[in-house]
């Protein structure tokens, strides 16, 4: 009995010497740990149990250690370095992204087929040949080809909203589900040439937008699969789920018998990654499909999540949404309707849709992986020789409500973002779409589409918040982008 306890005891006491080593490694490399670090979980207690969102985490680690150009945590054992200072954010996301060129998050093949593909998930050079595919994807010859369909849902937009106002003056709307609609259906139309059936209720699970919710598991495994990718090689999480999985090979499939049928000449983005993935005659249905759930994934969630935070700003300043108004029916009237050419006039919304970014950006954080050694340099006399394989984390919401770098950063205000002051912002503390040559592929797309949702919207209804929208907004702890808790209310009445 005694040899079990004395057994015992000495597996206890040398564990406990293993997680005193790991939980020190910061403190020995003469870096700032977070507070909050437990034994075996590190900093991740909040995360797991689902009472904060990552992003939120590395807000408060960032606004704790406002004197430092990097800091320490840990998820589990692992220690992950958060860089602070905007000269070693720009070091990791630009001037030396071939020593972090890997992104932290990964999916394993096996149970993720389709988005082990994505760029995201990739690097080296399967990375830079899909982004140089995407990049002319998305040129702006081809967006300008894409708008008569952005035209076509803003009418389809429009129907919708003046449907749900025949019997009533007011529509109240969770205006994120109302931004997937709109944004699904600009997957669908103009991304793929087909009916996304996402203003049409009774469509119900067939409609593309309705998708959207599933896409970002809220679950446990998403949680592993973004912050411990060497468990996940092992147990194997998807993130994409597999009814999802079905339902994209069957778009695509279907899609390919009916085009092989159609001589027609189409220029959507289907066609473009049809003709990439095409040997001859033979047509890669597997890289097709993937190229389909990315443009899903990446078009709707984030666009929709942006629209929905600037619905709210819009709806909780009105005198801005009346500014904003006047520039979109002036630009409109300038060019004879809504244009491509009208969006891109409307520098006012651009101001609008940068602020609502910075005070609420989608992506919250950004993970990155050191892929090659590298001496890090902090303007506070911090060093660090970080080596491959160690994850370095941006949080984006610490910096984009830095007080050093924006003059009252709680307040909405547009005018941070014209032409004059633009100019003083400091470099990498504004990255709702990432910096150097990871930064977002379809920003100009995003732009597009949600100027033109914008336009629409304000061109003829009012927003007004409704008193059912919890204020504060607060992110809510359940998702891995940013929601506000109890969601954003709006009323919308006609003008
Ligand atoms: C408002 C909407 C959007 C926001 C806020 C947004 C934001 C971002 C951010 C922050 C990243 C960097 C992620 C990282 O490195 O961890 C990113 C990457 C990316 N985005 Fe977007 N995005 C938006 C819309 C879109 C759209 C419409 C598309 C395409 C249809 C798209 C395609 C991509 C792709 C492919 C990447 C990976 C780029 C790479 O690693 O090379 N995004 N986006």
């Amino acid at each position: 009995m005694s040899e079990l306890f004395a057994l015992v005891a000495g597996a206890f006491s040398l564990l406990c010497f293993y997680l005193y080593l790991k939980h020190n490694y910061w403190k020995r490399n003469g870096i700032p740990t977070v507070k909050g670090c437990v034994p075996l979980l590190g900093h991740m207690l909040p995360i797991i149990t689902k009472r904060m969102n990552f992003a939120e985490f590395t807000r408060l680690a960032y606004e704790e250690h406002k004197d430092h150009s990097m800091i320490g945590i840990y998820k589990g054992t692992r220690p992950v370095l958060i860089v602070r200072d905007p000269n070693l954010v720009k070091i990791v996301l630009q001037s030396n992204f071939s020593n972090f060129q890997e992104n932290g998050r990964k999916v394993v093949a096996e149970v993720d087929p389709l988005l082990s593909k994505h760029p995201l998930f990739t690097y080296g050079e399967a990375w830079s040949t899909g982004r140089n595919q995407l990049t002319r994807a998305f040129s702006n010859v081809r967006l300008k080809t894409l708008f008569p369909a952005v035209s076509g849902v803003c009418k389809k937009f429009e129907d919708f909203l003046n449907g749900r106002l025949k019997t009533s003056n007011k529509y109240e709307v969770d205006m994120k589900t109302l931004f997937s609609r709109f944004a699904g259906e600009i997957v669908a139309n103009g991304g793929l040439g087909i009916e996304g059936y996402c203003f049409k209720d009774e469509a119900g699970a067939s409609a593309f937008h309705s998708l959207a919710g599933n896409m970002f598991a809220k679950s446990l495994g998403a949680i592993v699969t973004f912050h411990y990718p060497r468990i996940n090689r092992l147990l194997k999480f998807r993130f994409l789920p597999k009814s999802l999985d079905r339902f994209f090979r069957d778009v695509v499939s279907d899609n390919l018998k009916i085009r092989r049928n159609d001589s027609r000449l189409r220029n959507d983005f289907f066609q473009f990654m049809i003709d990439l993935e095409k040997t001859g005659d033979v047509i890669d249905e597997e890289k097709v499909t993937a190229h389909v759930v990315s443009l899903y994934l990446d078009g709707t969630e984030t666009s929709s999540i942006t629209l929905n935070f600037i619905s709210h700003d819009l709806a909780v300043n009105p005198e801005i949404q009346e500014k904003l108004r006047k520039e979109v029916r002036s630009t409109i009237e300038k060019h004879g309707g809504l244009t491509f050419d009208a969006l891109k006039d409307m520098t006012y919304m651009n101001q609008v849709i940068s602020e609502s970014q910075r005070l609420h950006s989608a992506v919250g954080y950004l993970q990155k992986l050191c892929t090659e050694e590298f001496e890090l340099q902090g303007s506070d006399g911090l060093t660090y020789r970080i080596k491959p394989g160690m994850e370095v984390d941006i949080s984006i919401f610490g910096l984009h409500t830095d007080p050093r770098y924006w003059v009252n950063p709680d307040v909405f205000d547009p005018e941070r973002f014209n032409n004059e002051r633009k100019q003083t912002i400091e470099k990498m503390t504004f990255l709702p779409f990432n910096e150097g040559p990871r930064i977002c592929v379809g920003m100009k797309m995003a732009l597009l589409q949600m100027k033109a949702c914008l336009a629409t919207l304000l061109s003829y209804y009012n927003l007004e918040l409704s008193p059912r929208t919890q204020l504060p907004l607060k992110v809510s702890p359940l998702y891995i982008l940013s929601e506000p808790i109890g969601r954003n209310w709006v009323y919308v009445s006609k003008l």
